[in-house]
């Protein structure tokens, strides 16, 4: 396996994999990695001939007062990880490599990214989007693959990627979690003990509202009434938001949730906000 820490040998690299005619899969990462991001590289791994993982806390996608600083960073046990998966390149650029001291120009999308994280993350997806596309740019791939986790994430880098006419197949990898139901996700190291104790109840609360729905519930207030019934007390101002929206459109179902839906929630720990969802067909 391979570390490469410079864009521009990045790139030459995957040009040289692209012109041998290697299929080459990306999973893009913010690192300390866990079974959800193993479980894209075996997807990517399938998918693709050349695995490149790219591992990168990027900056323009956390808010002023967001948790860039405390964000969990393991370079050595990643790059342990990676190998033993038979991951061919760990791209692990440094910031200043990748923004310009002027940069100027980022890829903003408009409607997707209005509501749920967008709506409480004011220039998130703006930040997540630039260094998507720049990470297609420098690793050229065929087929890149992003958890399912980050729903609102996923459905915008396809947006993304139809728009600008990226030649990339995106493909989405099923949310991984903890026996106790609590999705898999990087941040959940920085949960303090009690918060811990709580987080399953995220899950839970979408599962009640999936056993309605099963049953024939498709009142919306009902299916919302359902999880906050099941999440119970939590600090005031804790659920950031909870949405049930159009799968396809992220827009609010109104009062009667008919097509494919999905249920969204953010929670805000102290020092750490999860998010969880689910998708109702
Ligand atoms: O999902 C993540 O880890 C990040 O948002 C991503 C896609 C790697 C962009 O920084």
């Amino acid at each position: 396996m391979r570390v490469v820490r410079d864009p521009r040998e990045m790139q030459d690299l995957a040009l040289a994999k692209r012109r041998s005619g290697a299929r080459i899969g990306v999973v893009p990462t913010m690192g300390f990695l866990h079974e959800g991001h193993l479980s894209l590289v075996r997807i990517a791994k399938r998918e693709a001939d050349w695995v490149v993982l790219t591992l990168f806390v990027n900056p323009t996608q956390f808010g002023p007062k967001e948790d860039l600083d405390r964000y969990p960073r393991d370079f050595d046990r990643d790059c342990a990880l990676c190998e033993a998966e038979g991951v061919d390149v760990v791209f692990a650029p440094e910031t200043p490599e990748v923004y310009a001291p002027d940069h100027t120009v980022y890829v903003v999308e408009d409607v997707l990214t209005r509501g749920l994280c967008g709506a409480s993350r004011p220039g998130h997806f703006r930040g997540v989007l630039t260094v998507v596309a720049k990470l297609f740019n420098l690793t050229l791939p065929d087929v890149a693959v992003f958890g399912e986790k980050d729903a609102q994430q996923l459905r915008v880098i396809r947006r993304m990627t139809r728009d600008l006419n990226f030649p990339v197949e995106i493909v989405g990898g099923p949310i991984l979690r903890e026996a106790d139901g609590v999705a898999m996700s990087s941040r959940n190291k920085n949960l303090d003990p009690a918060s811990r104790r709580i987080a399953p109840r995220l899950y839970q609360s979408l599962c009640a509202a999936r056993t309605a729905y099963e049953a024939g519930e498709r009142r919306m207030a009902a299916l919302r009434e359902r999880v906050l019934e099941t999440l119970g007390d939590l600090s005031p101002g804790a659920v950031d938001y909870l949405e049930v929206v159009d799968d396809v459109t992220l827009e609010s179902c109104g009062e009667r949730a008919d097509a494919p839906v999905l249920i969204a929630l953010a929670v805000q720990f102290p020092g750490v906000r999860l998010i969880d969802n689910i998708r109702l067909d």
